[in-house]
């Protein structure tokens, strides 16, 4: 039987005039987590929503929140992404000096912890803490904006840590997040990848459930 792979559509493509009718799509979808971007305008060069809208939205829906911080000290806001109803943080390894201890922290909070790479950070930068987390990221476009073209170098760097976590005794899962569509999918769990973020491609679809679906089974 196939891997199940889990999809988590990401939010920063719906339309945010209406993100309780996205978030009722969510939850009738086979979507498996909602992936929500917070950005800074520091660490990334655009800004999109913080902790208010991911407590609106936790009302509503009912699938896990799988939270990607684009922050420069995300440290400082672990108690608020937990308490706003963060069920995944996410931070990126270029923005904790502290990245150990930072992963601790968010344990502590009651969430699951990950870590994210940007496109030029190597696969070295994760490795002392593999054993400790629960998910590691792979940009696959450079962060800040939905839409963008797939690197197609990304599918190689999911391929090596599929094989640097296969050694390990603690797995954690591989999320890749950026130009994940029709074309790309299939690929990426090729090579190893266990969840797909994906924005512009599901929220931009006629059919959003639909497309949720393909993904997920990659027909
Ligand atoms: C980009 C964000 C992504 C973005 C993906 O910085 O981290 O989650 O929403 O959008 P697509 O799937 O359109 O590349
Ligand atoms: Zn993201």
């Amino acid at each position: 039987m196939n891997k199940e792979i889990l999809i988590s559509p990401s939010l920063l493509s719906a339309d945010f005039t209406q993100l309780g009718e996205d978030s009722e799509m969510i939850n009738r979808s086979a979507a498996d987590w909602l992936h929500m971007d917070v950005m800074d305008g520091v660490f990334v060069p655009n800004i999109s929503f913080g902790l208010p809208v991911i407590k609106a939205v936790h009302t509503v829906c009912q699938k896990p929140l799988d939270v990607h911080m684009m922050t420069v000290h995300p440290e400082n806001y672990i108690r608020q992404v937990a308490d706003a109803g963060g069920a995944l943080m996410t931070v990126h390894a270029e923005a904790c000096t502290h990245l150990h201890r930072t992963i601790q922290e968010i344990h502590s909070a009651g969430m699951k912890a990950g870590v994210a790479l940007n496109p030029a950070t190597p696969l070295a930068m994760v490795e002392e803490v593999l054993s400790d987390v629960d998910l590691v990221l792979i940009m696959s476009v450079n962060p800040g904006f939905s839409g963008q073209s797939f690197i197609t170098s990304s599918t190689d760097k999911v391929r090596r840590l599929r094989q640097m976590i296969d050694r390990l005794e603690h797995r954690p899962l591989i999320e890749v997040d950026g130009g994940v569509n029709g074309k790309t999918a299939p690929m990426l769990v090729a090579a190893g990848a266990d969840v797909l973020v994906s924005g512009s491609y599901v929220f931009g679809a006629e059919d959003p459930e639909a497309t949720i679906r393909s993904l997920k089974s990659r027909d």
